[in-house]
């Protein structure tokens, strides 16, 4: 509960709210196999919507979309890997071709990964988050453009990391994920003169597989649920940005104070290489 009121982003949490916004539409939801996409698509189907469940991993979309269709819910499962071009064009082609009017996508599947820029594997950490965080989702993005028309919605969930000052060891991280965000923003300008909206979400620590190496049990974090009640808030009201209330203070931080931001960082990342040499 302290978590939800210190960090939260604004959230959709009525039921009847969402239902009326998202009954009897098809949404596609990427990354609902695990954590935060999947408590999206529940929140969804919940909602009446026709959810569209993209991932790697068939097994635990397949038992998504059986809970869904056990509740009475609606729900498609499309396995695909946004990281590989081919696949993602073979989703795109079923997409259109099953689905040629999409109201929403969820664009939510992404890898977080904290290694130092002088580790060895930090090249092949860059790729991998580019294609998993940028190229892979804006690719998915622009090839189903046409299926999107008036009054679609693009939502990217994204991290409050993405705003200055970026965080020591994240640069593989925070660098894709700003990348794809200011690229939709750009994509945003344009195809809203086509009636489609995009809004990018900004969470915070959320505890999920993808964060569990980063927080210990009192670190302060959101559920997955509530995170999802902030990803669904950008279907219920027309916002290009959903952001926790101390984020445009940071923002504003990064800009003011830049050296007393770049020293802070300095000194997290001596602490860091210090703790290091201890163990
Ligand atoms: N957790 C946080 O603290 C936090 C904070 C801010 C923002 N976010 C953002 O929230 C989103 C969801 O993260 P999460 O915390 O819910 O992580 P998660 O539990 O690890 O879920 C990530 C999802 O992305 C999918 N995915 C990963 N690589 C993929 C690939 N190559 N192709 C297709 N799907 C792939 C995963 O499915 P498969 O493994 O089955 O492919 C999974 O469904 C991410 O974009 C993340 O950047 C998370």
């Amino acid at each position: 509960m302290l978590a939800r009121l210190l960090l939260s982003p604004p959230a959709c949490r009525d039921a009847a709210l969402l239902r009326r916004a998202v009954a009897g539409q098809t949404i596609l939801v990427t990354g609902a196999s695990f954590g935060i996409g999947r408590e999206v698509a529940l929140l969804l189907a919940e909602a009446d919507a026709k959810v569209l469940l993209t991932a790697r991993s068939l097994g635990p979309l397949q038992e998504l979309a059986d809970l869904i269709a056990a509740r009475g819910g609606q729900a498609e499962v499309y396995r695909a890997d946004l990281a590989q071009p081919a696949e993602v064009e073979a989703l795109i082609q079923r997409l259109r071709a099953e689905h040629p009017k999409l109201d929403a996508v969820v664009s939510n599947a992404g890898r977080s990964i904290r290694r130092s820029a002088y580790s060895a594997s930090e090249k092949r950490d860059l790729e991998r988050s580019l294609a998993i965080n940028f190229s892979g989702p804006a690719a998915l993005i622009l090839g189903l453009l046409p299926s999107l028309g008036s009054g679609s919605v693009i939502v990217n969930v994204s991290t409050v990391s993405v705003k200055p000052p970026g965080g020591p060891r994240w640069g593989s991280y925070q660098g894709s994920k700003a990348g794809f965000d200011l690229w939709l923003a750009c994509l945003g300008a344009e195809v809203q003169a086509s009636g489609v909206r995009v809004c990018s979400v900004y969470l915070p620590l959320t505890r999920t597989r993808m964060s569990a190496p980063t927080y210990s049990a009192a670190t302060l974090a959101l559920s997955a649920r509530d995170a999802a009640q902030s990803v669904v808030d950008a279907l219920v009201r027309p916002v290009s940005r959903i952001a926790p209330w101390w984020l445009a203070w940071q923002e504003l931080g990064a800009l003011l104070f830049p050296n007393v931001m770049r020293r802070a960082l300095g000194l997290v990342e001596r602490l860091d290489r210090w703790q290091e040499r201890r163990r």
